[in-house]
């Protein structure tokens, strides 16, 4: 069974005090144990601070990370680093990463590697522009993300649980326009048998998909249910306490679905 992950990416939105408090407001209203995942990905400078807060029930993430293991690269983070600030989950290949931080394919598949290597948990994040989707492009672009993403992650991680695809079209995200949850299911079935040819059928079933894009409380439930959906990634709705927590309810409900 494909347990649900429920993470709100925060993005470069909260200060310090704001981040504690959300945090603060997350962990008093969910059931614990909780019996799906949830993660918070803060910006990198206030993970300390909002570990302090989550506990057990709640995994901390982080939107980003270099692959280099260390040395002089000004400004940078490793993955150790974030290790060692108890982190389970990095994004990789975020959209906005790509479009407005020009990260390649190639950068990401870096950094996907370097993650996994280092036994931390890989989202890597893939979803075409609205021009590809209209230009019918949506299969390959998603389809040449995944390959150059997942090449240097070996089955072994893919097995250990350390890999989570999330599907996010860029027109999805931030706008109010959510795929409809049958356009997005048919992309998480192609990624599904993306995942079967290289990892196998077994492995690539235990592979969580998560979508994100304008995922939301009121459209969370219809999400999830379909088939390949096995979590969300969210950005605004995460912002707001009930709303996220709205969302891991929904998720609740909804489990166990396979
Ligand atoms: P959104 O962002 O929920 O605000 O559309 C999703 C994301 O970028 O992960």
């Amino acid at each position: 069974m494909r347990k649900y992950l429920i993470a709100g990416n925060w993005k470069m939105n909260l200060d310090r005090a704001e981040s504690v408090d959300l945090a603060t407001q997350i962990i008093a209203k969910l059931p614990s144990p909780c019996p799906v995942e949830v993660s918070v990905i803060p910006t990198l400078v206030h993970l300390e601070a909002v570990k302090h807060v989550i506990g057990s029930n709640v995994q901390l993430g982080a939107q980003n990370v270099y692959f280099e293991k260390k040395g002089a690269f000004t400004g940078e983070v490793s993955v150790g680093m974030l290790r060692d600030m108890g982190v389970k989950y990095v994004l990789a290949g975020h959209s906005e990463r790509r479009h407005i931080l020009g990260e390649t394919d190639e950068i990401v598949g870096k950094k996907a590697h370097a993650i996994v290597t280092e036994g931390l948990g890989l989202i890597l994040c893939v979803g075409e522009t609205l021009e590809q989707r209209q230009h019918f492009k949506t299969v390959e672009v998603v389809g040449r993300q995944l390959d150059a993403g997942l090449a240097h992650v070996a089955a072994a991680s893919a097995e250990s649980g350390h890999l989570v695809i999330a599907y996010e079209p860029v027109w999805a995200i931030g706008t109010g326009l959510t795929a409809t949850p049958a356009q997005a299911q048919e992309v998480h079935a192609f990624i599904r048998t993306k995942l079967v040819e290289k990892y196998g059928q077994e492995t690539a079933q235990n592979i969580r998909i998560q979508y994100g894009g304008s995922a939301k409380k009121a459209n969370a439930a219809d999400l999830l249910a379909q088939v390949d959906i096995d979590g969300l990634l969210i950005g605004g709705a995460s912002l707001m306490a009930d709303e996220f927590i709205g969302i891991v309810q929904a998720a609740i409900a909804g489990q166990p679905k396979h």
